[in-house]
């Protein structure tokens, strides 16, 4: 089934022509282009260069790439068609390592594959593209049902700190931090953003600026290090970001920068929410130090595009994510309702329906 709703704002994904298009997040918002795959191999590679990006949105083309990959290979030999899943699954997994989605949607395509295995390829093709279309409207589902939980957290007025980018593009639409957002909004209560730019991809500068400006919700962008300053003034009520991972003890991990964000809001008695569907938390690690955290390019922090403003050969460190201990998380927000102060327990619990 393909999603519900008719008419996003932004649809990061989309199936069209019998290829996957994604907008390319890396020229947002200068250019708003769709860019088409058509094997696994070109998928792992958009998800590598960051094309697409966002845990969810991460998951959504992994269950894209297998099906496409099923899809060109459907008139191979058996062996040969087994061969090119099995590739498939194995460069889509090698393509980033934080984001607990890309795994836990290459997980439900395998239980898929060895299920239908010795079907028709033909047959086996289309069911893989029906699992990856329930996937992406199942995402939608989920993160405007953590909307409607989170949206009760917020204040009318309140003025919310976000990192990175939580929004629509960074799922299969709605988004999660923002979709909270969104909901509440839509809910009639007035909201503003303040997005931090989040260095050094720009995520917050160049897509939850840009998402919430299509919207017209008001938002205000500062470079990362005025967030404590802005605390400290009393310009922010409640900080709400988005999760890559979150470990079975409740520890997240998110973009570099938030767990700087949490020890301030923490110091300034301002909530720290994190918006995570259940398909981000990894009940397999026990802590967020058992999260493989990325590490990007040198030259993404010595300089941006074209122009490099560091020294030539000095020597950088550029991990892409960190980990904000669970005392420091006022709630988590899913779909099945809001987790404060969430510990192993109410963790595991989310999970005992
Ligand atoms: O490196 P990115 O842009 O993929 O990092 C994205 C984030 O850190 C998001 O906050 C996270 O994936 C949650 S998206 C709903």
């Amino acid at each position: 089934m393909l999603p519900s709703n008719s008419s996003p704002v932004v649809e990061t994904l989309r199936w069209r022509g019998g290829h996957l298009e994604m907008i390319d997040q890396r020229v947002l918002p200068a250019h708003f282009e769709y860019v088409a795959y058509a094997t696994a191999a070109e998928v792992a590679e958009g998800i590598r260069t960051m094309v697409v990006r966002g845990a969810p949105a991460i998951g959504c083309a992994a269950a894209y790439g297998v099906a496409l990959e099923a899809l060109a290979q459907q008139r191979a030999n058996p062996g040969a068609f087994s061969a090119a899943i099995e590739t498939a699954f194995e460069v889509l997994a090698a393509s980033r390592p934080t984001a607990v989605n890309l795994f836990w949607a290459l997980k439900r395509m395998r239980q898929f594959w060895e299920t239908h295995r010795h079907r028709a390829a033909t047959e086996v093709a289309a069911a893989l593209l029906a699992e990856a279309h329930e996937i992406l409207a199942e995402d939608i589902r989920s993160n405007e049902a953590m909307g409607a939980h989170g949206a009760a957290l917020l204040a009318d007025g309140a003025r919310v700190l976000t990192h990175c980018n939580a929004g629509a593009l960074a799922t299969a639409g709605h988004g999660t931090a923002l979709g909270v957002i969104r909901s509440a909004v839509a809910a009639g209560k007035r909201i503003s953003v303040i997005a931090d730019e989040t260095r050094p991809f720009l995520q917050g500068a160049r897509l939850t600026a840009w998402e919430m400006m299509q919207e017209h919700i008001p938002v205000t962008l500062i470079t990362d290090n005025m967030a404590g300053h802005l605390m400290s003034l009393g310009e922010v009520d409640a900080v709400i970001v988005g999760t890559d991972r979150v470990a079975a003890n409740g520890d997240v991990a998110n973009k570099i920068g938030t767990y700087m964000v949490a020890v301030l809001a923490h110091r300034h008695g301002i909530p720290f929410y994190v918006a995570c569907p259940l398909s981000t938390i990894d009940r397999d690690i026990p802590n967020g130090a058992a999260i493989p955290i990325e590490e990007r390019p040198a030259d993404e922090v010595t300089g941006y595009r074209d122009c490099q403003w560091a020294a030539k050969g000095v020597k950088v460190r550029n991990p892409a994510f960190d980990v904000t201990p669970a005392e420091l998380v006022t709630a988590l927000i899913t779909e099945q309702g809001v987790v404060m102060a969430p510990n192993r327990e109410r963790v595991s619990a989310l999970f005992a329906g």
